[in-house]
């Protein structure tokens, strides 16, 4: 039944593509007063939901004019860094390359999930090789903790309730939780009146006191809230290491509290940019992809704007609709790598952030983890997946690095065991008295996610998975390998998200160019990556669209 709906959606999405850019998503009505155009550049979590929360803050509001959104992404697909790749390049088998989990408080993602009718799915690793424990934190010698394999749960749903019960971290587990509920407390409110919706983030960062917690580092954050050394290094140190390749002298305090808000971890089944499409489809006017936006050109005389694409073929066809101006511009891309240039430049360019760059690494493989590499002799001491974090020698000097130098003697983030793939027969069913002996001799393929500071060396997985190697090239690329080791392989270097170093100061929503009046607030022009810096996450980014998305509306209603 799942490969079934998975292999609908799959063909939905490639009629979007196969039927080119142009797509109408909806007809255009024939009320008169003349449309409030709006263009979103980035079709990731914030634009999706920027064009959606336009769509129904429009709809319950009393506006006189139709909203017409058109989103452009330069990709072939609505995600922006939520997509899937196929393992075994098998539509049985999508995997998340990017964003993967959500948890419980996300409220825009799980309300989104609901309504779009798909399958949130509490399984994010769904292997279960013959191994006493589920997940273990490694600091590059032993592991210093590990969880056992209880009944089908993820281990990251049942995480608390096991370090929790640690004897060894006293009552830092409870204080971490106690913290962590306050901050998640306080970021609730950016959801509701009075606070919503937010001019800046700085206003509502500084009105929520959540200051207190982007201000210091996760270290910091720990130790005024009494958590223990053990505990932070050993457990919540593996997470913002997993979460933001960030040790915890390099993360804010607040960001270093999500990676620890895990209640009600899910993924969407088939993949989370699902939701993202959802939302497109079912709000914007057009939709645009494949189409890089390269300038955002500003007629000063009657306020509007117009778009130039890389895309020939759209610039055409941009310029010939009637009136091809935007009132409204939002950038949902971080602004450094958009690469727009915008006419009359800004007055307010975005600061250029250091991004990390994170290579991550999906393969089939039929090997399990070796014990050796990780100084064990049973195979059933290995557990499938495998956070990192420094030892105590280490901690103090590296704490504060970053991605190589940050890593440590582990050498890589994570190690998870997504799944057991058994290609021969996974997703048939074979009735009560069928002959499925096939079953039983088809190998098994583990499939795994890797995610490191650098790229994975041949040796390193020949090491790993405990197989002879013997590299041919100089930078021992994993493509060298042999098919029969390593069955299918897709590696990818992300700019993930920011080093979420402490701050106190966030960009603003709205940009100015320097033909706007210096005392105009808004000229049409909206920002929504200034929020990463805040926090990084799918939700938070939904979350700076839908704000701008109510500041826009708010702002129509008031002139209308
Ligand atoms: C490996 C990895 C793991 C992660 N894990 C999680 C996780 O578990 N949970 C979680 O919540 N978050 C996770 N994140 C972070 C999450 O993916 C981001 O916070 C989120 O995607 C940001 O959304 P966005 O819409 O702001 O930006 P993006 O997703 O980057 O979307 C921006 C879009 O703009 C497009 N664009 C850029 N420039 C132009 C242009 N000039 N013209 C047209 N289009 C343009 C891009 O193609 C892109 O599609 C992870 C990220 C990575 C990479
Ligand atoms: C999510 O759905 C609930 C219940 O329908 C609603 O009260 C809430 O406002 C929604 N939140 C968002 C952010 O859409
Ligand atoms: C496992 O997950 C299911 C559904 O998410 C939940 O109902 C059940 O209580 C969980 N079991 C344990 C032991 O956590
Ligand atoms: C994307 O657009 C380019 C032209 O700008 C075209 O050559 C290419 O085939 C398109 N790719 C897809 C997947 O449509
Ligand atoms: C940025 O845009 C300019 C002009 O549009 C182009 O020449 C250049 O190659 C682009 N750079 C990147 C990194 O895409
Ligand atoms: C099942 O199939 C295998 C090989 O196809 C065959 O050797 C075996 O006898 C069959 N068993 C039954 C019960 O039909
Ligand atoms: C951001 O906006 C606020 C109010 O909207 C303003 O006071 C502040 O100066 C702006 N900051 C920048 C850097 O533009």
């Amino acid at each position: 039944m799942h490969v079934i709906l998975i292999a609908c959606l799959i063909s939905l999405v490639g009629s979007v593509f196969a039927d080119n850019f142009q797509e109408p998503l909806r007809s255009p009505p024939t009320s008169h007063p003349r449309p409030h155009r709006i263009a979103v550049i980035g079709a990731g979590p914030g634009g999706s939901a920027t064009s959606y929360y336009l769509d129904k803050f429009a709809r319950s509001s009393s506006l006189d004019r139709r909203l017409e959104v058109t989103v452009f992404d330069s990709n072939t697909y609505i995600g922006g860094r939520t997509t899937t790749v196929n393992a075994l390049d098998d539509p049985r088998y999508p995997t998340e390359l990017g964003a993967s989990i959500f948890v419980k408080i996300n409220h825009i993602l799980y309300n989104a999930t609901r309504d779009f009718g798909l399958i949130p799915s509490a399984k994010i690793y769904q292997a279960a090789p013959d191994s006493k424990y589920e997940l273990g934190i490694w600091d590059g010698s032993s592991f210093v903790f590990t969880s056992a394999t209880d009944d089908d749960n993820s281990s990251w749903s049942g995480w608390w309730d096991i370090a929790k019960l640690l004897w060894k971290y006293g009552l830092s587990p409870i204080r971490t939780q106690r913290a962590t509920r306050k901050a998640v407390g306080s970021f609730l409110e950016f959801y509701n009146e009075p606070l919503f919706p937010f001019p800046s983030i700085q206003e509502a960062v500084l009105s929520t006191g959540l200051d207190a917690y982007t201000s210091v580092t996760g270290k910091d954050v720990l130790h005024s809230a009494g958590v223990g050394d053990l505990f932070s290094r050993e457990i919540i140190q593996a997470s913002t290491r997993v979460n933001y390749a960030s040790n915890l002298g390099g993360i804010h305090g607040l960001e270093t509290l999500v990676c620890m808000a895990i209640e009600g971890a899910v993924a969407v089944e088939g993949g989370n940019w699902q939701i993202f499409e959802g939302m497109v489809t079912s709000s914007a006017t057009r939709l645009l992809l494949n189409t890089t936006v390269t300038d955002v050109v500003k007629d000063t005389e009657h306020g509007t704007f117009t778009i130039q694409t890389t895309n020939p073929d759209i610039n055409e066809f941009l310029g010939t609709e009637d009136d091809a101006a935007y009132d409204t511009v939002v950038l949902a891309a971080p602004y450094q790598f958009a690469n727009i240039t915008f006419t009359p430049p800004l007055a307010n360019p975005p600061s250029k952030i250091p991004y990390v760059s994170l290579y991550v690494t999906l393969f089939t493989s039929p090997h399990c983890l070796s014990p050796s590499f990780f100084g064990l002799t049973e195979q059933a001491d290995v557990p499938p997946s495998v956070l990192t974090t420094l030892h105590e020698g280490l901690d103090q000097d590296l704490t504060s690095r970053r991605g190589v130098d940050a890593v440590g003697p582990a050498g890589f983030w994570s190690i998870s065991t997504l799944r057991v793939l058994r290609p021969d027969t996974d997703g048939t069913f074979f009735g009560p008295t069928s002959n499925n002996s096939q079953s039983t001799d088809s190998q098994p393929q583990y499939l795994y996610k890797i995610f490191s500071p650098a790229p994975l060396t041949g040796s390193f997985l020949s090491n790993l998975l405990d197989f002879p190697h013997t590299s041919v090239e100089k930078d021992d690329p994993l493509s060298t390998l042999s098919k029969k080791d390593v069955t299918w392989l897709h590696e990818k270097l992300w700019h993930s998200y920011p080093y979420e170093s402490p701050r106190s100061t966030f960009e603003n929503f709205t940009l100015l160019t320097t033909s706007g009046d210096e005392q105009e607030r808004d000229e049409g022009l909206f920002y929504l990556s200034g929020m990463e810096s805040f926090i990084s996450t799918m939700e938070t980014s939904a979350l700076a669209g839908m704000n701008v998305a109510k500041l826009i509306v708010d702002q129509l209603q008031s002139q209308s």
